[in-house]
């Protein structure tokens, strides 16, 4: 640490996806910087954060990439999936339609990204327990089914946040 000579031994791009308001950005927020806000506003285009991570005693840079999930808003497809070596696919638990929509976004990163792009669906907003939309069994289903990585998160209290990207990036490695 304070050692910002630090050799690079990896860059993994990973992109963020999903519906407006599931809370991508504030998922970014707390993993990149440690922070959260309530007042988060709508993404416009595409902003992104790094990271470097010590795994397996290589120097690891995540390049965390993030989009608007309103379609106005959103930036040229193609451009934002290339390179891309990890993606997490983000709901909102308390709101079904967000869930019933990862099928969607789901071929979109397929149709894009590279075949061997790690996938960690995520169901945000944990701390929202007694309003949850979307039990934990269905999202276990689809992920089973579409091969995908499986975490339920709250960025606002910064459970699993953590481990959700780093079991990306570690599967990257
Ligand atoms: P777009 O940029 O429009 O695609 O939305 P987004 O997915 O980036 O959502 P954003 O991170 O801006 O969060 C939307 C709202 O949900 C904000 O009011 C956040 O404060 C709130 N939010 C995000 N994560 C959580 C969480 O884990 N728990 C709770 N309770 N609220 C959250
Ligand atoms: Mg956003």
């Amino acid at each position: 640490y304070g050692d910002y000579n630090q050799k690079i031994d990896y860059v993994f791009k990973v992109v963020l996806i999903g519906d407006s308001a599931v809370g991508k950005s504030q998922l970014l927020a707390r993993f990149s910087r440690n922070e959260f806000s309530v007042e988060s506003k709508a993404t416009i285009g595409v902003e992104f954060q790094t990271k470097t991570l010590i795994i397996d005693n290589k120097t690891v840079k995540s390049q965390i990439w993030d989009t608007a999930g309103q379609e106005r808003y959103r930036a040229v497809t193609s451009a934002y999936y290339r390179g891309a070596v990890g993606a997490m696919l983000v709901y909102d638990m308390t709101k079904r339609q967000s869930f019933d929509h990862m099928t969607r976004w789901l071929e979109e990163l397929r149709g894009h990204a590279d075949k061997n792009i790690v996938i960690m669906l995520v169901g945000n907003k944990s701390d929202l327990g007694s309003l949850r939309a979307v039990p934990t069994e269905d999202a276990q289903e689809f992920a089973q089914r579409e091969n995908l990585f499986f975490m339920e998160t709250s960025a606002l209290e910064a459970t699993n946040v953590e481990t959700a990207f780093l079991t990306v990036l570690t599967e990257i490695y």
